[in-house]
């Protein structure tokens, strides 16, 4: 860890929360220069807001309106206003499955990252690990990128393979999807923190300036 100014994480999760909860554990030991500024769930009972209150930090509940996949306009312009009051400097998705629309992408263009529970392209959308099991791949894996307009389609930031063992069932190897996620995800926030991410098009590197500066 380096001696920066802390980035201000906004964090939006609909389930168990335990990205939330690998991402507050590196912050609160202070192993990565992310403090979590808030948490906002579109589900009331969401274990995620239980795990945010418990670290102390801003837990909110804020209605998704009648859709059943999005936000409805006047939710995502709620979001935007509570994640800014909260002074947030990214958005990250952690289980947030809400996909999220022209208003709020173009507030937080650049500024929204995702972690997704398969090797990006391959296997986007819903159950993931269960695409993968299925098809049956040898190797799937874990994937942290920026978001764009479509459904697990922006820039990759890290990656972790997992292999697909020959007793595997979908949960034992979701289960070990889930161990690399809460790897790379406060890695790639620390890399964010950092400044390291530079986006070309639709690669991204990871070297401070100068270390770019070293190898050339
Ligand atoms: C994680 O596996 C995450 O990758 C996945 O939901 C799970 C949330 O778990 N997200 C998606 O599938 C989004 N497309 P968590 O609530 O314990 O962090």
């Amino acid at each position: 860890m380096r001696n920066v100014k802390k980035l201000r994480v906004g964090i939006l999760a609909s389930g168990k929360g335990s990205n939330l909860q690998a991402i507050l554990d590196a912050s609160l030991a202070g192993e990565i220069d992310v403090e979590v500024a808030v948490v906002i769930s579109d589900v009331e009972d969401a274990h995620a807001l239980e795990r945010a209150r418990n670290a102390g930090v801003p837990a909110l509940h804020i209605h998704p309106g009648r859709f059943r996949t999005k936000l409805e306009p006047s939710a995502e312009a709620a979001y935007v206003h509570a994640l800014e009051k909260h002074g947030v400097d990214i958005v990250a998705l952690a289980g947030f499955m809400r996909i999220l629309h022209d208003d709020f992408l173009t507030h937080f263009a650049g500024r929204i990252v995702n972690v997704h529970p398969a090797l990006l392209p391959a296997f986007p959308g819903l159950d993931a690990q269960g695409q993968a099991f299925e098809y049956g791949v040898k190797w799937t894996g874990a994937t942290v990128h920026f978001v764009d307009a479509g459904v697990d389609t922006g820039p990759i930031i890290l990656q972790a393979a997992v292999p697909v063992e020959p007793g595997d069932t979908r949960d034992t190897l979701a289960a070990r999807i889930l161990e690399q996620e809460h790897r790379i995800y406060p890695r790639a926030l620390q890399y964010i923190a950092e400044g390291k991410v530079r986006v070309e098009g639709r690669r991204t590197f990871t070297a401070s300036p100068a270390e770019e500066g070293a190898a050339s």
